[in-house]
């Protein structure tokens, strides 16, 4: 396929709106769990999104993950955006936009609002000249993909005044909102506010994001896509299922194997815990325009 455009990605968000579903989006960590994910979506045809999140952007470099994602989207026969995840640098945005990315998430949501704004208008301008797509955050979604986290209190929501704000001043693309989602494994059932997401999606005239998908329940993802999500992030789920499909060929037959065999095991692994979230976001043959 050809790599999309923005105005091309922004169609996809608005048929997710009119048609139910969220795109899924996950986080890869190298050339073999990306080629699980996408023909995960191409048995199922689905839209996906390739995330590159900051320690995989870090250890390979940008150059090496847009030429490895490049090529996968090129052969790919289903709709594929390659995001840079969770940037906290508008430097490694515009690096990212130059190597290729279509789509990128400069997440200054630890800043003042005014920080934020500013921080993602610097890539929003860039972004619209290289045809590139934006996404940004309010409030605070807690937790690394890499470690259990917990759901507390109400200080990680947004605050509508700063939504509005941030959306209308930084001009971007897609908002991801704290609304109790939190990255990594749950500690109990999440408790995402409902309420929240309904102040967001009656008031803000753009696709909501939802962050942190692993742990969360198939019916309440779904309630969340009916209530605005257009976008649904999982990462640590899709790092597990490739290092579990890993271990047990490892376990069960020994040492000394070769690369290929036990990958190929890892990706079906992926592959599965992939195919689960593409149909969670209702999104299976949704890839037809
Ligand atoms: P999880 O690791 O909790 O699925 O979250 C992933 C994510 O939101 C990446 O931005």
């Amino acid at each position: 396929m050809n790599k999309m455009t923005r105005n091309e990605i922004v169609a996809l968000y608005e048929r997710g709106k009119k048609e139910g579903f969220a795109i899924p989006a996950f986080n890869y960590s190298d050339i073999w769990d990306m080629m699980a994910i996408v023909k995960a979506a191409e048995e199922a045809q689905s839209p996906v999104l390739l995330m590159c999140d900051p320690p995989t952007y870090e250890e390979f470099g940008g150059r090496l993950c847009a030429a490895m994602a490049d090529v996968v989207i090129e052969r790919a026969n289903v709709p594929v955006i390659h995001h840079l995840d969770h940037s906290e640098s508008p430097e490694n945005c515009l690096e990212a936009m130059e190597y290729g990315f279509n789509s990128v998430m400069m997440d200054a949501s630890n800043l003042p609002i005014d920080g934020n704004i500013a921080a993602v208008h610097k890539v929003v301008e860039k972004a619209r000249e290289k045809g590139v797509f934006v996404e940004a955050e309010i409030g605070r979604i807690r937790g690394d993909s890499s470690y259990e986290t917990s759901y507390t209190g109400d200080d990680y929501l947004f605050l509508l005044e700063e939504a509005k704000r941030l959306v209308e001043e930084s001009g971007c693309d897609s908002l991801a909102i704290g609304i109790g989602n939190a990255h990594g494994f749950y500690q109990g059932e999440p408790e995402i506010n409902f309420g929240k997401l309904k102040e967001a999606n009656d008031n803000l005239d753009i696709p909501l994001v939802l962050h942190g998908g692993t742990g969360i329940p198939r019916d309440v993802v779904r309630k969340c896509i009916a209530g605005g999500i257009r976008k649904v992030n999982v990462g640590t789920a899709v790092y597990c299922a490739y290092m579990n499909g890993a271990r047990e060929k490892l376990m069960a037959d020994g040492e000394n194997q070769f690369t290929y065999d036990v990958m190929e095991v890892a990706m079906d692994s992926v592959k599965k815990e992939v195919a689960y979230w593409i149909e969670t976001c209702n999104a299976v043959g949704k890839a037809a325009k």
